[in-house]
C-alpha cells in the first residue's frame, strides 16, 4: 500500500471509534450508583496494564528509533516522571476516589463478557501480533481518538479541549477538578506521543503484508471495543433509543 492509502485505512478505524452510548456518560444520564462499572471495566481492560501492553511492542521491535519512542511512552505511563508526576494508572484512580467510590473494588474487577473478550484480543495482539501490530493497537487505537486525523493534518478538526470545569464528571457527578490530574497530564504530555506513534507506524511498516496485518488488527480492535462498550452500556443501565418499548 502507498503511505497515503495505509494512513487512510488506519484513520478510518480511528474515526469509527465512537460508541452510541458515550453521550449518556458525557451528559450525565448514567445513574450515579452505576457509574463505577464503567470506570472499573476501563481500568481492568487496559488502563491498569497499559504500560505493560506498550512494553510488549517495545520488546518485539527490531527498530531502535521506534524502540526509543515506545520506551519513552512506557516510562511516562509507568512512572509519570516525564510529565504527569505519578504513574498514569494511579492517576486514573483519582476519578473514582474523587467520586467517593469504593477503591477496593478496583483491586478485584470482574470483567464483563465483552470486556474479557476485548482484553483477550489486546493480549493476543500485543503478545503474538509482532511489534507493528502491538504498537498500532496500543499507541494508535487505545491511546487515540476519533480526532486522530487532526494529529496528522493541519486542516482536520482537532480534538476539542474544553476547560476542565466542563468535564462531564465534574459537571454532572460533582468530581472535584483536582481529581482530573490524568486528563491534565494527557493534555500536556501526550501531544508528542500521538505524533511519534503515527510516525513509528507510517515510516516503518512498509511491507504490504505487514500493513495488512496492522489494518486488520486495528479493525479487530474496533470490533471488540464496540462489543465491550455495548456490555458496559447495558451494565450501566443504558437503553438504546431504538430498543425502547
Ligand atoms: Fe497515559
Amino acid at each position: 500500500m502507498e503511505r497515503e492509502a495505509f494512513t487512510e485505512a488506519l484513520l478510518r478505524v480511528m474515526e469509527a471509534k465512537e460508541h452510541w452510548a458515550w453521550s449518556h456518560f458525557t451528559r450525565g444520564r448514567v445513574r450515579r450508583e452505576l457509574l463505577h462499572i464503567h470506570l472499573e471495566q476501563e481500568y481492568a481492560t487496559y488502563v491498569r496494564d497499559f504500560p505493560v501492553l506498550v512494553a510488549r511492542a517495545y520488546v518485539a521491535c527490531p527498530i531502535a528509533a521506534v524502540r526509543r519512542d515506545l520506551i519513552e511512552n512506557v516510562f511516562e505511563e509507568e512512572t509519570g516522571r516525564l510529565g504527569a508526576g505519578r504513574p498514569h494508572p494511579e492517576l486514573f484512580l483519582e476519578y473514582p476516589r474523587g467520586l467517593g467510590m469504593d477503591l477496593t473494588r478496583f483491586e478485584r474487577v470482574e470483567l464483563l463478557p465483552g470486556a474479557a473478550q476485548y482484553r483477550a484480543y489486546l493480549d493476543e495482539c500485543t503478545i503474538h501480533g509482532g511489534w507493528d501490530v502491538a504498537a498500532a493497537v496500543t499507541t494508535l487505537f487505545l491511546e487515540g481518538t476519533k480526532f486522530d486525523r487532526g494529529e496528522l493534518s493541519e486542516g482536520a478538526p482537532k480534538r476539542p479541549v474544553p476547560p476542565l470545569t466542563e468535564h462531564p464528571l465534574v459537571m454532572h457527578y460533582g468530581l472535584p477538578v483536582e481529581a482530573l490530574a490524568l486528563t491534565r497530564a494527557h493534555r500536556s504530555v501526550e501531544g508528542g506521543h500521538r505524533a511519534a506513534a503515527w510516525r513509528s507506524i507510517l515510516d516503518h511498516v512498509l511491507e504490504p503484508v505487514r500493513q495488512a496485518a496492522v489494518v486488520g488488527a486495528m479493525q479487530g480492535a474496533l470490533r471488540e471495543w464496540l462489543r465491550y462498550r455495548d456490555d458496559v452500556a447495558t451494565a450501566c443501565g443504558i437503553v438504546r433509543e431504538r430498543d425502547r418499548d
